[in-house]
């Protein structure tokens, strides 16, 4: 039996808030090895990098994910009783609810939203001196998101929303006063949605059938029963939350189309694949997820090493998506690296890996390609803007990520 290569005996979880992003990729260098032990919230955690790493991580019959979010995280960005932490038949019999939104014709209506909603927004800035990108994204995204949905929102209403459901994705990485924020917002909105499906399943409110809102409000368990309410609402803020985090991406988008002016030309004139190709590399290069953490279900033995029942394990996201053993020149940006990907489900994970019925891989990657295909359409098609001076530098320790400025645009002028 191979001995698991540790990392210093001390709680690392202060050196993960430090480090972010930084924080597993330079402990697998530092030890050469693509798998090593550490302590994180005073428990013995093993991590896990490489392809393979993420093969084993998305092995079900070796990891469950009950037991492994810690809690601050499901107090402020997950919710307590979602889809995250289930395993089993449960899983997948709820994993199809969210995998029944995401057809086709639904992602399409999501991508003619988004644009709409960003000629809608940008009525606003004719006179505005400063636009920033991230904030006009977050609004634009959480319109599209609650109306495709079938989420009702009042006029003046949506930058409240908005920045409620950012304040929950902008709490994972945080302590203080930003993680406290995080759990306000998802008191906040829980008790704004769970309202909302109340009203819906006693008909004071219309929704259609086939909308994330109905779908939601009358799905039904293994057993036959409705969702709680409660559960209802966390699994609808499941779709509005996420969608409205896209708006990071948008923002890195802006920044790739701004360093890289031979790429603006091309995605303006592009047909499908290379906005396609474009987005991808947004998703590959820019860092969100800096992690994933599973349970081991029973012992087992793997690579010579050995894998106790309970045991934290955490894979590498971030790492992954780096991987110079998968990725030439990874902190490139280069969409065209896409042209030849495989389509690998372990070597590109921003959103996880694997399956997406049967394992946890986000249900949210369609939504999440079209919203920002859609915007970068709008950016490169319909207007053209000044970039003034600002600090466009992104921090690797900060958690989630964006430019440090929000990216700011002005003289904006519509073509
Ligand atoms: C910024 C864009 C997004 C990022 C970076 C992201 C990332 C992720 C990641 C890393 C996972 C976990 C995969 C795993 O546990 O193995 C996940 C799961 C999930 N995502 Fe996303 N996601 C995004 C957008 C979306 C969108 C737009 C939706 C809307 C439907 C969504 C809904 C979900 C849900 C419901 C899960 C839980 C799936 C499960 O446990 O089976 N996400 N996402």
């Amino acid at each position: 039996m191979k001995t698991v290569p540790k990392d210093r005996k001390l709680d690392q979880s202060i050196n993960v808030l430090r480090e972010g992003y930084r924080f597993l990729p330079k402990r697998f260098a530092k030890l050469d090895t693509d798998i090593f032990e550490t302590r994180l919230l005073g428990e013995k955690v093993i991590c896990l990098t490489g392809e393979e790493g993420a093969k084993l991580f998305y092995d079900k019959e070796k990891f469950q994910r009950k037991g492994a979010l810690p809690k601050r995280i499901e107090k402020s960005l997950f919710g307590e009783n979602a889809i995250q932490g289930m395993d089993g038949d449960p899983h997948e019999h709820r994993k199809l609810l969210f995998m029944s939104l995401m057809t086709p014709e639904k992602m399409a209506k999501l991508g003619r939203l988004t644009s709409e909603q960003w000629r809608k927004q940008a009525e606003g800035w004719k006179n505005q001196k400063n636009i920033v990108l991230l904030e006009e994204a977050k609004i634009v995204l959480c319109q599209a998101a609650c109306q495709w949905a079938g989420v009702p929102l009042k006029e003046g209403e949506v930058k409240k929303r908005a920045n409620l459901l950012w304040a929950m994705v902008d709490a994972f990485g945080a302590v203080g006063s930003r993680h406290r924020k995080g759990r306000k917002a998802r008191v906040n909105a829980e008790k704004w949605i769970k309202e909302l499906i109340e009203n819906i399943r006693e008909g004071k409110v219309a929704a259609e059938e086939g909308s994330a809102i109905y779908e939601m409000a009358f799905h039904r368990d293994l057993e036959g029963n409705h969702l709680s309410t409660q559960v209802a609402a966390e699994e609808l803020l499941n779709v509005i939350r996420p969608t409205v985090a896209v708006a990071a991406y948008v923002a890195f988008g802006a920044l790739a189309l701004h360093d890289h002016v031979e790429e603006r030309e091309k995605v303006k004139e592009a047909q499908g694949d290379y906005i396609e190709r474009f987005a991808q590399e947004i998703r590959r290069l820019f860092p969100f997820v800096p992690f994933l953490g599973a349970r081991v279900r029973k012992d087992f033995m793997w690579d010579g090493y050995s894998f106790e029942k309970d045991t934290l394990v955490l894979i590498d996201v971030h790492g992954i998506d780096h991987d110079r053993r998968l990725w030439e020149r990874p902190n490139q940006f280069s969409p065209e690296r896409f042209k030849d990907w495989k389509g690998g489900l372990f070597d590109f994970i921003p959103q996880g890996g694997g399956e997406h019925y049967t394992g946890h891989r986000c249900p949210g990657e369609w939504i999440t390609m079209e919203a920002i295909k859609s915007s970068l359409e709008f950016l490169t098609r319909e207007i053209e803007y000044e970039v003034p001076s600002q600090d466009l530098s992104y921090s690797l320790s900060r958690m989630p990520s964006f430019p440090k400025s929000g990216f700011r645009i002005q003289e904006v002028e519509f073509k």
